[in-house]
């Protein structure tokens, strides 16, 4: 077993053992903000603990390392002064700074022929607008094609739509991205939830059967057997009685199970649900019409968005006009806010330190060694993650 450093939070062993930073996998595409957000007027971020400006101009998006290096001021109070030259001025003394390069084009209090002109570039980054999102490449490695690097669902936007909305939660991101390993908290937490409250319980002491996905890119879980409910010696039974669950079975507990849906059979969806890198769920229906992508993206240590994606196959006009209508006025509250906001509750309120785990957290064991062992990273920091045994 591996001793903790001294000094070192106990809560940090799993994962430092398995090689998975606290403040995310740096060389991933990550959406930060929903398009309209990002207006005429320049905008702060922060992603993976860097602060970022993003502006328009000209009809492109331009994003760059949000301090200006002469006193260090933020770039994001300034403004694009000159129109459709893609740069941004600092509100102090006017640096004046070209979006695609970083390079220092102006200094304008020292005059146009100012020496330091061209000797000063701060970063820039890789930005896209797409599936309406902002997306950022915080990595040092070449950004891979944004379209490639997500699921199907999001890159594919002619045969898919998403609309998407976030929350911020107070914890470390791999609180949220431990949750999504399949520990069966969905059938304990969320079983009082709007959408679970009137079907049957879903089943738990559950066997998970962890598989990497064959693209390399996430695992997907297989569940087997399980009860709904059980007798607990000196306790009773759990759960009790709930005459309320008076719903036919459905969702995951689904009697005739995800190889018969629709999903599986019409549109060959393989799995019902699946973790990939950089930490994202990808939760499917059984009639394969609509997808969730939840992304959780590391703002800093201890804050995270959770980007709440919803997807839908484009099936005409009609349906377009029911999926949004759908969404807004059931789904975006039952599962967006209240599903959500209860494991948001949860996870805020994690003490990190050490852990005892049992047999329900095989699924979340599986994918913290599948994150450390298979992130993309710089052929310098390929390294075989630490034993955690
Ligand atoms: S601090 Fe930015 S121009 Fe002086
Ligand atoms: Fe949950």
């Amino acid at each position: 077993m591996a001793q903790p450093e001294r000094d070192e939070d106990p809560g940090e062993l799993p994962y430092r053992a398995h090689n998975i930073p606290k403040l995310g996998f740096e060389n991933y595409w990550y959406p930060i903000l929903t398009s309209g957000e990002l207006k005429k007027k320049p905008k702060g971020v922060r992603l993976l603990g860097q602060d970022i400006v993003l502006y328009r101009d000209g009809g492109k998006l331009y994003a760059l390392e949000d301090r200006c290096p002469h006193r260090g001021v933020k770039l994001s109070l300034g403004e694009c002064a000159y129109k459709g030259t893609g740069t941004i001025s600092c509100p102090y003394h006017g640096w004046t700074f070209d979006g695609a390069t970083g390079k220092l084009v102006a200094a304008i209090m020292d005059g146009p022929e100012a020496p330091i002109t061209r000797k000063v570039t701060i970063r820039h980054y890789p930005i896209r607008d797409f599936a309406g999102m902002i997306w950022l490449w915080p990595g040092s490695m070449e950004p891979s094609r944004l379209e490639d690097d997500v699921p199907e669902w999001i890159g594919d936007q002619g045969k898919f739509f998403s609309m998407p909305m976030y929350t911020d939660y107070k914890c470390n991101w791999r609180w949220l991205v431990d949750n999504w390993g399949n520990d069966q908290h969905a059938q304990y937490v969320h079983r009082k939830s709007p959408e679970l409250f009137f079907q049957p319980m879903l089943p738990f002491n559950l066997t998970i059967e962890p598989k990497p996905l064959p693209n390399g890119k996430g695992m997907a879980f297989k569940r087997i057997g399980g009860v709904t409910s059980a007798e607990f010696p000196g306790l009773g039974t759990f759960p009790n009685k709930e005459w309320w669950r008076f719903m036919k079975p459905r969702g995951r507990g689904n009697v005739r199970g995800f190889e018969n849906s629709k999903a599986h059979q019409v549109y060959g969806i393989p799995n019902q649900s699946e973790v990939w890198l950089p930490g994202l769920v990808l939760v499917g229906r059984l009639h394969g019409e609509y997808a969730l992508v939840q992304w959780a993206v590391p703002i800093d240590e201890n804050t995270t968005r959770c980007f709440n994606i919803n997807n839908f196959r484009r099936l005409g006009l009609l349906t377009a006009l029911f999926d949004r209508a759908h969404y807004y006025l059931w789904r975006g509250w039952a599962h967006d806010r209240i599903f959500s906001d209860q494991d948001k509750v949860l996870l805020e309120a994690v003490v990190p330190g050490p852990e005892r785990l049992s047999k329900s957290d095989i699924g979340v064991i599986a994918w913290r060694k599948f994150m450390g062992g298979n992130a993309r990273r710089p052929p310098s920091l390929q390294e075989a993650p630490r034993d955690v045994a």
